[in-house]
C-alpha cells in the first residue's frame, strides 16, 4: 500500500446523535484510538454536531466530516449547506452521493460532479459513494451501474487530484441489512471501481483510496481489510458505539 493509500476508517452516523450525544461519544472514542497514527479516522456526523465535534476532537487523530453539502457558494437553497460553511467550522471532509441521499433526496450524478469539484477546490477530502441495488446485481448490471457513476461523478476531476478523494463502494443491498458482501465479492468490485478510474484517469488510479461499506462490523473488519484493493471502510450502524468503532479502526491483518 502506498502512502497515498493510508487506510481510511470512516464512521457514518447518518441521522443519529444530538450534539450532547456526539460530544459524549467523542470524549469516549478519542482515547480508544489514541496513538493509532498509520491510518486516517473520520466521523461523519449531522450538521448540528459538527462545530462541537471539531472542538471536542481538536488535538486528536480524529477527523470530522459532513454527510452532504450543496455545490453553490451561497443562494436560495433552503436547508442546504455550502463548502465554505463547512470549512469555516473546521470540518476536514464531506461525504458525497451516499445511496440514501441519491434515493431519498434525488441526488444526481450531474450534481455530484459539481459537488466533487467544489469539495476539492475547497480543500475538503471528498468521500464519494457508489453502489448497485440488489436488482442490478442479480441482473448482472453491477459494472454498468458503477461504471456510469464513476464516469459521470468524476467527470471534472484531474488525475493529480485523486489522492484527495476517496470512493466508497457500498452495495445498497448490504447497507443496514446485516448482509455484508463476501470479502472476495467486495475485493472484486472495488478492483473494478479502480480499473474504471484507471480507464478514465490513468495510472494515478493506484493513488485513490477505495473503501467498502455495507454491514461492516468488528467481526468482519479484519478479513475485509486484508483484501488488496480495499483501502478502508465506511461504517454505519457499527460506528454508533465507541468501543465497536474503535475495534474497527484498530483492525489487524496478517499481512
Ligand atoms: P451500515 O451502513 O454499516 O449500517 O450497513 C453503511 C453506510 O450506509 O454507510
Amino acid at each position: 500500500m502506498t502512502f497515498a493509500r493510508r487506510p481510511l476508517m470512516a464512521g457514518n452516523w447518518k441521522m443519529y446523535k444530538t450534539q450532547a450525544e456526539a460530544v459524549a461519544y467523542a470524549g469516549a472514542f478519542a482515547p480508544l484510538v489514541a496513538g493509532v497514527d498509520d491510518r486516517d479516522i473520520l466521523l461523519c456526523a449531522p450538521f448540528t454536531d459538527l462545530a462541537a465535534l471539531v472542538g471536542e476532537t481538536s488535538g486528536t487523530n480524529v477527523m470530522i466530516a459532513a454527510q452532504t453539502m450543496h455545490y453553490a457558494p451561497e443562494g436560495a437553497f433552503t436547508g442546504e449547506i455550502s463548502a465554505a460553511m463547512l470549512s469555516e467550522v473546521g470540518v476536514d471532509a464531506v461525504v458525497l452521493g451516499h445511496s440514501e441521499r441519491r434515493q431519498y433526496f434525488a441526488e444526481t450524478d450531474a450534481a455530484l460532479a459539481q459537488k466533487l469539484r467544489v469539495a476539492l477546490d475547497s480543500g475538503l477530502l471528498a468521500v464519494l459513494c457508489c453502489g448497485e441495488t440488489d436488482d442490478e446485481r442479480v441482473a448482472g448490471r453491477t459494472e454498468e451501474k458503477l461504471g456510469r457513476q464513476i464516469d459521470q461523478d468524476l467527470a471534472v476531476v484531474g488525475a493529480d487530484e485523486l489522492e484527495r478523494l476517496a470512493i466508497a463502494y457500498e452495495p445498497i443491498w448490504a447497507i443496514g441489512t446485516g448482509k455484508t458482501a463476501t470479502p472476495e465479492m467486495a475485493q472484486e468490485t472495488v478492483a473494478f471501481v479502480r480499473s474504471r478510474v484507471r480507464a478514465n484517469l490513468g495510472a494515478a488510479a493506484d493513488k485513490v483510496r477505495i473503501l467498502y461499506g455495507g454491514s461492516v462490523k468488528a467481526a468482519n473488519i479484519d478479513v475485509l481489510m486484508a483484501q488488496p484493493d480495499i483501502d478502508g471502510v465506511l461504517v454505519g450502524g457499527a460506528s454508533l458505539e465507541p468501543a465497536e468503532f474503535a475495534r474497527i479502526v484498530r483492525f489487524v491483518t496478517a499481512a
